[in-house]
């Protein structure tokens, strides 16, 4: 019986203190661990983390050399090496910045082949589990692509995305071009085997999905809530995104 769980909060002043924070944890396993397997995200909140982690590496404070990662989900139907594809985002935005080897760089695949999503959870398991998982959040609370809706028990699946996401994310495509109707993502129960999460949230356009996602009740409405049932989740927001009067609203 899964019962619910307290994350720890860090609520910082600003989106670049939540960057921080978010690079000093990763650098934290990543040195405790050089082989260590990390769960990697897109979108905008973690542009200043991969900045950050690049930085610390030219610096030579830090390798990711032994690191394997698997991020957390990609469009469908786009042509291969399309700009606005997840894994042409994470190789320009880190992979290509850093030390790490491009064989140990896992990106669902974008080709829409049946057993691409059991082959993703057995190259995960095979890496032996994800030991940090970065997250965002969506406006709607969603987690990877997993939208409202989405059991809490799914795995690797490939998903129909919603309006409200396409359009959120319309300004990451090139002129006059939306973005796919569908996306492969890593399920909830498969974020859910993370050893340790972290959700990172900045604006105040993230505080309602946080507010549903830390308020009163779980369920599939709210992704997010998922994380309520993991043992170790940091939730690291900015006073922006942290909901007026709710849990993450009285931490510091
Ligand atoms: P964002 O996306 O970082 O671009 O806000 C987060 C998400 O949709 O998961």
């Amino acid at each position: 019986m899964l019962s619910l769980q307290s994350p720890r909060v860090l609520r910082l002043a600003d989106a670049a203190s939540v960057a921080t924070a978010a690079i000093t944890r990763i650098a934290a396993r990543v040195s405790e661990r050089p082989n260590c397997v990390l769960g990697l995200a897109t979108g905008r909140t973690p542009l200043a983390v991969y900045d950050g982690l690049a930085q610390c590496v030219a610096d030579g404070r830090l390798s990711f050399a032994g690191v394997e990662t698997f991020n957390l989900d990609e469009y469908l139907d786009l042509p291969a090496g399309h700009p606005s594809s997840f894994r042409a985002y994470m190789a320009e935005r880190f992979f290509r910045r850093v030390d790490i080897d491009p064989a140990k760089t896992h990106v669902p695949s974008g080709e829409g082949r049946p057993g691409d999503g059991d082959r993703y959870e057995a190259a995960i398991r095979s890496a032996g589990g994800i030991d940090l998982q970065m997250l965002g959040i969506g406006q709607n609370g969603h987690i990877g692509f997993n939208e409202p809706g989405t059991s809490f028990d799914s795995r690797t699946h490939v998903v129909t995305l919603t309006q409200a996401t396409r359009d959120a994310n319309t300004a990451d495509f090139p002129n006059g071009e939306r973005p796919p109707p569908r996306a492969l993502t890593m399920g909830i129960a498969t974020i859910l085997e993370a050893r340790e999460i972290i959700l990172l949230a900045t604006g105040t356009h993230k505080a309602d999905a946080l507010a549903r996602a830390f308020g009163a009740s779980p369920d599939t409405s709210c992704p997010a809530a998922a994380l309520r049932f993991h043992p170790r989740v940091t939730v690291i927001c900015d006073e922006e995104a942290a909901p007026k009067g709710s849990v993450l609203a009285n931490h510091r």
